[in-house]
């Protein structure tokens, strides 16, 4: 269901090969995963991390019918964990990838609310072991943190009056579903607004599943933690669909390479090519940065 974004440039960049060991921390429906299995042959391993239980299940059955068994380790977990996880697992990678964010699966058919066009129940949890779920966070911060969250997590111009719409419309009663939320947002934004390309209440829904799981905290620690356990000569590939999370590789990578441990393997940002955007207009926004380890 979801279509691997960049994949030709993630097998290309990570230097894959017959017997290479790989990360693969953002699992999903194992689109990469199954391209990475068949490239570094039965002498490789991959370890593939997921933090969402039920499309896990999917993806551990669906790699495992395809023949993998013996050559994928699957973990439901979160990336965070990565360098745990690798110890536990004595798993020295040779590459490391994520493509942040979440999978068409979520938005389609996970039923918890992450998509603006479906009436679902306010969840948007990747876990059910988050702490917060969307409905905490719709019904119970105050219209100050609302407007913070709003403003920059979803890069949202609208953010103050969104959040003193949802506060009005939670005082007659709390607000439960999605479409409820967005009706709250549509009552708040002007006219022009809601008659653009992308829809009204995009940034706030990202705003908000961006706080659900913590997602900002989660890259700095998941990409921190792969370049601790990455091999030397290893290489690390982040894909990211949104500017905050670029900007917090762009950062980290920055910091490292000044610091001696890593090099950019690619200066700047590859992009999806033309063709791939206009196949899947989901991959429009994609940005991959890769790193390669020079010091341990
Ligand atoms: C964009 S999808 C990955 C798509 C995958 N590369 C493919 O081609 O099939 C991102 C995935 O990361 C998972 N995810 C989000 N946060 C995570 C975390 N902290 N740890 C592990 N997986 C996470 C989401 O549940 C989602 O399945």
């Amino acid at each position: 269901m979801h279509i691997p974004v960049l994949l030709n440039e993630v097998i290309e960049y990570l230097n894959l090969a017959s017997g290479k060991n790989i990360v693969d921390a953002t699992l999903d429906g194992g689109g990469y995963a199954l391209a990475i299995l068949e490239k570094i042959g039965p002498e490789g391993k991959l370890l593939g991390i997921e933090l969402d239980g039920e499309l896990f299940k999917q993806t551990e059955t669906k790699i495992h019918e395809a023949g993998f068994e013996k050559s994928a380790i699957l973990v439901n977990d979160s990336y965070v964990n990565l360098k745990t996880i690798c110890e536990e697992k004595k798993f020295e990678p040779d590459g490391i990838v994520f493509d942040l964010g979440l999978s068409s699966w979520h938005l389609e058919a996970s039923g918890r609310g992450f998509s603006f066009k479906k009436d679902e129940p306010l969840d948007m949890r990747f876990s059910p072991a988050a702490a917060k779920t969307a409905l905490g966070v719709v019904n119970q911060y105050g219209p100050e943190e609302l407007e913070k969250i709003i403003g920059e997590y979803g890069e949202e111009q609208f953010a103050g009056s969104i959040a003193r719409s949802i506060v009005k419309a939670r005082r007659e009663k709390p607000l439960m579903t999605t479409l409820e939320l967005v009706k709250a947002i549509e009552t708040s934004v002007p006219e022009w607004y809601k008659h653009r390309k992308i829809h009204f209440a995009t940034k706030t829904f990202q705003a908000i599943r961006i706080e659900v799981n913590d997602e900002l905290n989660n890259v700095k620690k998941g990409v921190a933690a792969a370049i601790d356990v990455l091999k030397k000569d290893g290489r690390l590939a982040v894909v990211s669909f949104q500017g905050l999370e670029d900007k917090i590789v762009k950062e980290i990578f920055k910091k490292e390479v000044k610091g001696g441990r890593i090099k950019l393997a690619v200066s700047g940002t590859i992009r999806p090519k033309w063709a791939e955007q206009r196949e899947n207009p989901r991959s429009k926004s994609a940005k991959m940065k890769v790193a390669e380890k020079i010091k341990v």
